[in-house]
């Protein structure tokens, strides 16, 4: 276990910090010093303002109405895991530091009980919209429009949230000790608390992590990096 938690959860979090940070430099440059193209690309119908455009550019990239209009169903499923996603991200800045006034408002019993709801919804929600994307990719006619990459970024994606899953409805750590193990890897000083390393739980952040490792690797070079890529993509539909 010590071996495994010391692979997966420090030396292999640095590595996928360091190849994630570079890989998305190595994007954004590759991007800012494309020639831009000299014909204008923008679809109509343009708005005539910067400020329209702008108010375009932010609709097409958080709301996707075209997605919406061609295929509703996955757009739901698209909406529901991205919201969610952001829930759990927000959740995660937990274990960099404790949220300001929320646990001195809700006190300590009231915190856990608030994040396990909202972690617990949001993992329930991102786990079901991962099992619709599989199931469409792999029984629908997307099936043949489907290839390899496609499913190993679902696969990763499903692994990292069923590990999380596990840690939040079987495990008995307390956020604390999760900020300890991942404050101590900010600060250059690792070490994974006693609590983390003999609980039920040990072998399921480990794999949690191992996933999320290879997901931060692969990501700068996969078609994740839409993520990034959209807000400037859907600003040039609109020149
Ligand atoms: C550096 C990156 C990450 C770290 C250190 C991390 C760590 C953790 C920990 C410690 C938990 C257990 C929380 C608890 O039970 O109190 C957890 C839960 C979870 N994680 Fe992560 N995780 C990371 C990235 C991700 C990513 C990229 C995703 C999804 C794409 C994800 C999805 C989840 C889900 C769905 C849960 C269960 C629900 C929840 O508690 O929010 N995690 N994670």
């Amino acid at each position: 276990m010590d071996t495994y938690l010391q692979i997966t959860s420090v030396i292999g979090v640095y590595v996928a910090g360091v190849v994630f940070v570079a890989g998305m430099a190595w994007r954004v440059y590759q991007w800012a010093t494309t020639p831009k193209s000299p014909v204008r690309l923008g679809m109509f119908p343009k708005p005539a303002t910067r400020g329209g455009r702008i108010a375009k550019m932010l609709k097409d990239t958080f709301i996707a109405p075209q997605s919406a209009a061609i295929e509703p169903r996955m757009w739901l499923f698209a909406m529901v895991f991205h919201v969610a996603a952001l829930a759990a991200f927000i959740g995660h800045l937990r274990l960099v530091q404790e949220f300001p006034v929320l646990p001195s408002l809700l006190g300590e019993e009231g915190m856990n009980s608030f994040a396990g709801w909202a972690g617990g919804i949001a993992g329930v929600l991102m786990m079901v919209a991962v099992m619709y994307w599989i199931a469409r990719r792999t029984f629908g006619p997307f099936k043949n429009l489907s290839v390899p990459e496609d499913y190993l970024l679902l696969a990763l994606l499903f692994g990292i949230i069923i590990m999380g899953n596990h840690m939040r409805f079987f495990g008995h750590v307390h956020a604390a000790e999760y900020r300890e193990w991942f404050q101590s890897l900010l600060l250059l000083k690792p070490h994974v608390p006693d609590a983390i390393r003999t609980s039920n739980v040990g072998w399921s952040l480990g794999t949690h992590m191992l996933f999320v490792n290879l997901f931060l690797i692969y990501f700068p070079f996969s078609k994740l990096v839409h993520a990034v890529g959209s807000l400037s993509a859907n600003f040039v539909r609109s020149e």
